[in-house]
């Protein structure tokens, strides 16, 4: 499993103000969740600072949430958040190992669940923690994500190590339908233009995203490892303006078991 929430856990106190991407994904997850949805336990997996988190709790206002997070640093801000909220439980756990005891009616998470491995182990957690009739409602990155930055990446650092891609649509849809959910997709490709890649890089890192692709499985980039990255960045992909384009892939799903 990567361990890569040591680097989130750090990032807590600047990730709100660096996550206007994931922010606007938490969004569009809620616009998509059922208008007569009425679930009164609700897990949200890989929660970070609480910004799905605190969407679910001004919709669901009695609804008992349980928000779950690897990153002692995360938990802790999201903790402060909602510690004036009643039935709010903020619990610091690998979804991956994370002994529940329980299902809930929904189970969400927004930009987490593509951190998460391995994959076919997630995917048998997600079934056994959503109800019969219950939900579960996530949003994420998909393979694609960053291509730019992997693409020079393989370039100016071709001995480092990478990450494996993050699954695409098809993977998630196979994983789910194979343990019975009905599963609705939605995707979305978004650019932003960072005004250079320095900017790119330190948003990442504020955000804790400096594992793969941004860092590597074990270290971050040295300074001079970080600086030739960006040269490459530059060179194949720098604009007129002299801004970069950063690529995301997104996917919403909505999926149900089936009877
Ligand atoms: C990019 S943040 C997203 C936070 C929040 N959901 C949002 O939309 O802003 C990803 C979060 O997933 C958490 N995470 C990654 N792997 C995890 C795992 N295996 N179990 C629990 N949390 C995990 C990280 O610690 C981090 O806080």
């Amino acid at each position: 499993m990567v361990a890569c929430w040591n680097g989130f856990s750090k990032a807590a106190p600047t990730y709100d103000g660096n996550a206007s991407v994931q922010d606007q994904i938490t969004a569009t997850l809620m616009d998509r969740l059922p208008e007569d949805l009425r679930p009164t336990s609700i897990l949200d997996i890989g929660c970070g600072t609480g910004l799905l988190t605190r969407r679910l709790a001004e919709r669901f206002p009695r609804a008992r949430i349980t928000a779950l997070d690897a990153a002692p640093g995360m938990v802790r801000a999201c903790r402060e958040r909602f510690r004036d909220r009643p039935g709010m439980e903020v619990k610091e756990a690998d979804i991956a190992t994370w002994d529940s005891r329980r299902a809930f009616d929904l189970v969400t998470s927004s930009s987490s669940l593509q951190w998460v491995r391995p994959l076919e182990v997630l995917l048998d957690r997600l079934a056994e923690l959503v109800t019969l009739d219950g939900l579960l409602a996530f949003a994420g990155m998909l393979k694609g994500t960053l291509a730019e930055l992997h693409e020079c990446r393989g370039l100016a650092l071709p001995h480092h190590a990478s990450a494996p891609p993050m699954p695409d649509a098809d993977v998630w849809r196979a994983g789910l339908e194979s343990r019975g959910f009905a599963t609705e997709i939605e995707t979305c490709t978004w650019m932003e233009t960072p005004a250079s890649p320095q900017d790119l890089f330190r948003a990442l890192h504020a955000m804790g995203a400096n594992g793969p692709p941004y860092g590597s499985l074990d270290r971050l980039l040295t300074r001079s490892e970080l600086d030739r990255l960006a040269a490459t960045y530059r060179e194949r992909f720098g604009r007129p303006d002299g801004t970069i384009p950063a690529t995301y892939q997104i996917g919403w799903f909505i999926a149900r078991p089936c009877a």
